[in-house]
């Protein structure tokens, strides 16, 4: 199947129409879309990820009064949420209706729904009698895409269409949400920090994103979004002299503190943890891209964006993935 890269919506919706998969652009990460109400729509995903199980997957919605048709509830919580946030990079798990298929949820009676704040994508969504379910638009593990190229690069030859929208604004994929009884509990840290929702309700909001070897959700797995090349945490001259010998690629972060003649990627000189955000992915996709041996990359703070960066990076690590 031949792959096309453009910013044409009306191909997109054709491809859709036809029940085929199509790579979206959002402000989190590109999606491979399909089809949310269709059953065989939603298998072509599964395919072109190559998904070892039916995980479930988030439906994408142009607005919350199109969202409301796919769910029998919405707590008070979330509206506030979804008032604050909406479009944006958040998902919310809320009681799934009878027109969400059982392969969406992976039987779940919970649907993960979100509006992506991407004016490209919602104006395709606005086009289509029918929302769209998306996964990232990466291969199984591996690092999720923030541009059409790097979509390219993991799904040439298995999808028709990658619509362009330019690199992605946010670069994490989005903070999921979960309500029960009266708690929030925040499912995966992402593009919200969790201390703007529990800032916004003026109360805690309880983590349960552990990693785990058969997690909930497949986010959760302990490896995950990972690259090739193994990747260390602890940029520190012990660390540096243990691998020494080894070819090693730098993720930095602020101002540089190994000297040395390395291979280095800067995630946010200035130590700005949204560009860092925004950064993180296409660096990880360059170090591994380099030839090295060994990636070696430090924390950044744990403040706002900052965890959700340090998540995808202990999920990445090597000491992770077995
Ligand atoms: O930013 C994002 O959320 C991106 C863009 C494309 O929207 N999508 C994304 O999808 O990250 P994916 O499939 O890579 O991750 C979705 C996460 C998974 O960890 C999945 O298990 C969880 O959401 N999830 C989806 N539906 C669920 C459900 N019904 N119950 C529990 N977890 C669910
Ligand atoms: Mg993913």
């Amino acid at each position: 199947m031949e792959t096309v890269i453009g910013n044409d919506i009306e191909k997109a919706a054709w491809w859709l129409l036809q029940n085929e998969v199509v790579a979206i652009p959002t402000e989190t990460v590109y999606g491979l879309a399909a089809n949310a109400l269709n059953d065989e729509a939603v298998l072509k995903i599964f395919k072109a990820k190559n998904r070892p199980h039916f995980n479930p997957l988030i439906v994408h919605t142009y607005s919350w009064q199109q969202l409301q048709s796919y769910v029998t509830h919405i707590p008070d919580e979330a509206q506030a949420i979804a008032a604050a946030f909406c479009p944006g990079p958040i998902t919310f798990l809320l009681p799934r209706n009878t027109n969400i298929p059982d392969l969406v949820t992976a039987g779940h009676p919970k649907v993960a729904i979100r509006i992506p704040a991407h004016p490209l994508t919602l104006s395709l969504l606005q086009k289509l009698p029918f929302p769209l379910a998306a996964p990232s638009a990466n291969r199984f593990g591996y690092v999720s895409p923030t541009t059409a190229a790097h979509v390219y690069q993991g799904l040439q030859g298995f999808i028709p269409y990658i619509l362009d929208g330019g690199p992605a604004n946010i670069g994490l994929e989005s903070t999921i949400i979960d309500f029960e009884n009266d708690e929030i509990i925040l499912r995966r840290q992402g593009g919200i920090a969790a201390e703007a929702i529990s800032e916004l309700l003026g109360k805690p909001i309880l983590e349960r994103t552990h990693a785990s070897d058969h997690p909930v959700a497949p986010g959760q797995l302990k490896s995950h979004y990972a690259t090739q090349t193994p990747l260390f945490i602890g940029l520190h001259h012990l660390a540096m002299q243990q691998h020494a010998g080894k070819k090693m690629v730098l993720l930095e972060f602020g101002p540089s503190a190994i000297a040395g003649n390395f291979v280095r990627f800067n995630l946010s000189p200035v130590g700005n943890l949204d560009e860092a955000a925004r950064n993180l992915f296409a660096m990880m996709r360059n170090a591994d891209e380099a030839g090295a041996d060994l990636i070696i990359v430090n924390p950044v703070p744990n403040a706002g964006l900052g965890a959700a960066i340090n998540d995808r990076l202990q999920r990445a690590a090597h000491f992770n993935k077995q």
